[in-house]
């Protein structure tokens, strides 16, 4: 095993928002502003889309562990997002990735170690509460109401919401996002293509006004073409001053997309480091450090 970068901060050349190296489009963020950002929140995302280097942590996780029937899942896992990042958490299957997002929601309880949010600790506090803090979950498989139409879906995003004019606001928002949607916002969720559905459940997700958006395996399933469109999304949103911390099988789209990741194998982290140190460092087929 390689010893982990040490220097989580080292110099990206890279815009770290956008990993085409293309500046960020003007505008996006204007016109996405998902309303959880008051002005000064965005400004401080803007000055960010330089460097996030001196951003202050949005989640700060130290010494995590998960066990499920005195089997560890996770152990001893430190992973930080900074505010205005996206960051990708890697591993093969049965790495603890999953797990690690379902308790950061609140869903699997911490056996020990911190979660910290906004500089407050969240460590297995009851799922709603920690969404009402401004952290959504679109999780692996989606879990849509596949009885309920696209809109009532997205309708329960923002149930622990009761501003009705802005939730309006916000269902436009995510049809400027996925115009996918509103063609089909009368059609149950069940009958929406795979993609589709990805695209559903990341609105859902937004429709809370998130802070960070933790999304569990975006583009399982999804033929290329799609990949590419719902990343191009999950980019936008961060744009829109959304922190992200996505969990990606697609090693190659996952570094491309964010400007950190940490690579998990059997619930330990084995290596981490800007997105451009990491596609140096592991094997995007087999996960092994070079
Ligand atoms: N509810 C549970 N009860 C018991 N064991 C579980 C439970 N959930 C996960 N595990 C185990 O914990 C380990 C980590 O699972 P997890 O789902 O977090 O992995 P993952 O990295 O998301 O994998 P994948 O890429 O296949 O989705 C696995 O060995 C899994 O079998
Ligand atoms: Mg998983």
């Amino acid at each position: 095993m390689t010893e982990p970068f040490k220097n989580e901060t080292s110099v990206q050349k890279e815009n770290p928002v956008n990993h085409t190296n293309e500046p960020a489009k003007k505008g996006t963020k204007k016109e996405l502003q998902f309303g959880a950002q008051n002005d000064t929140q965005n400004e401080t995302h803007q000055n960010q889309n330089e460097t996030h280097h001196d951003a202050e942590p949005i989640l700060k996780i130290e010494g995590l562990s998960i066990v499920y029937d005195h089997i560890p899942a996770v152990k001893q896992l430190d992973l930080t997002v900074k505010k205005g990042e996206i960051v990708a958490l890697i591993g093969a299957n049965g790495a603890g990735k999953t797990s690690t997002l379902r308790c950061i929601s609140g869903i699997v309880k911490a056996k020990s170690g911190r979660i910290v949010y906004e500089g407050q600790e969240i460590t297995n506090m009851e799922p709603h509460r920690i969404v009402k803090l401004g952290i959504s979950h679109v999780p692996e498989g989606r879990g849509m109401f596949a009885d309920l139409t696209v809109l009532d879906n997205l309708r329960i995003g923002a149930y622990l919401r009761k501003d009705r004019a802005e939730i309006r606001k916000d269902q436009e928002k995510m049809f400027r996002l996925f115009p996918r949607l509103e063609e089909r916002k009368s059609q149950l969720a069940g009958t929406l293509s795979g993609g589709e559905q990805q695209m559903l459940a990341i609105a859902r997700a937004l429709m809370a006004r998130p802070k960070l958006l933790l999304l569990d395996e975006p583009s399982m399933g999804l033929a290329p073409m799609l990949v590419q469109e719902i990343f191009k999304a999950i980019r936008e949103i961060n744009e829109s001053g959304v922190s992200v911390l996505v969990v990606e099988q697609n090693t190659r789209m996952a570094l491309a997309l964010a400007n950190r990741g940490y690579v998990l194998e059997s619930g330990e982290v084995i290596l981490q480091g800007n997105s451009s140190e990491l596609k140096e460092r592991l094997d995007p087929f087999t996960l092994q450090i070079r």
